[in-house]
């Protein structure tokens, strides 16, 4: 009973993780969790015929996760990242509920790190329409906007950008410039990238921002919580050798 209990246990640990995202942003994500966790295995999933997601309705996104989920359970993972804060602002309590015998970790913008950071108290977010006007996030800001000043900017465009592969094109650098400047004299000291997208445009970022700001990686919280539920539902990775990694 023992060791058949133990085999079953491997077997859930040998499978990979699924991830995915509107497109490419989600692979910031996947290469820091990967880095964090460099025996697990993955299947990385962009919808680049649907992006953005940011200015869909709930019901498109909705519809779109569970269709990628359910391509990802067919390719039997253990375990699945939204990598995506617009798809987990839509969909992730409706995937948990339609698929409770996994689990999902979901984006949400790092506002409480920011607001523990903040020297000047006033901090940035950068996100899309769909991740500001979510539930989760009106409940994060709630909790700590009597503690900062919250500054909020949508990056209308920057998905675009990314996904055509203009991370150093000058009408990126305008855009940026254009969202940066107004959080710049508000003085923020705290910039959160609330789009798995942005942390392609860091160099620029930093650019613009001369170091004014500290930019806080939305896959940093989600590599640590990834790794507490998979060793909490023991389907962490048993294997020493480097994991593999398939893209779609
Ligand atoms: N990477 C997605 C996010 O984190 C981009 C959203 C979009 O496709 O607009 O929100």
């Amino acid at each position: 009973m023992v060791v058949f209990f133990y085999f079953y246990i491997m077997l859930n640990a040998n499978k990979s993780i699924g991830i995915f995202d509107s497109g490419l942003g989600g692979l910031s994500v996947w290469k820091y969790v990967a880095e964090f966790l460099p025996h697990e295995s993955f299947i990385y999933f962009g919808d680049s015929k649907h992006a953005p997601y940011g200015d869909k309705s709930d019901a498109f996104i909705t519809e779109r996760c569970h269709h990628i989920t359910r391509f990802l359970l067919d390719k039997n993972v253990k375990f699945i990242i939204v990598a995506c804060n617009t798809a987990t602002a839509a969909a992730i309590e409706s995937l948990r509920e339609n698929y409770p015998h996994i689990q999902f970790v979901g984006m949400e913008p790092a506002i409480k790190p920011a607001s523990l950071l903040s020297k000047t108290g006033h901090i940035g977010v950068l996100a899309t329409h769909g991740t500001f006007k979510g539930e989760l996030f009106k409940r994060n800001q709630e909790k700590y906007k009597a503690y900062v000043k919250i500054h909020y900017t949508e990056g209308k465009g920057l998905v675009e950008l990314a996904e055509q592969g203009k991370i150093y094109s000058e009408e990126t650098e305008n855009l940026l410039r254009q969202y940066l400047h107004p959080l710049m004299e508000k003085n923020v000291d705290q910039l959160v990238l609330g789009c798995t997208h942005y942390p392609l445009f860091i160099p620029l970022i930093e650019k613009i921002t001369q170091g004014s700001m500290h930019i806080l990686h939305p896959a940093d919280a989600i590599a640590k919580r990834t790794k507490d539920l998979l060793m909490q539902h023991r389907i962490l990775q048993t294997r020493k050798n480097h994991g593999e990694n398939i893209f779609f």
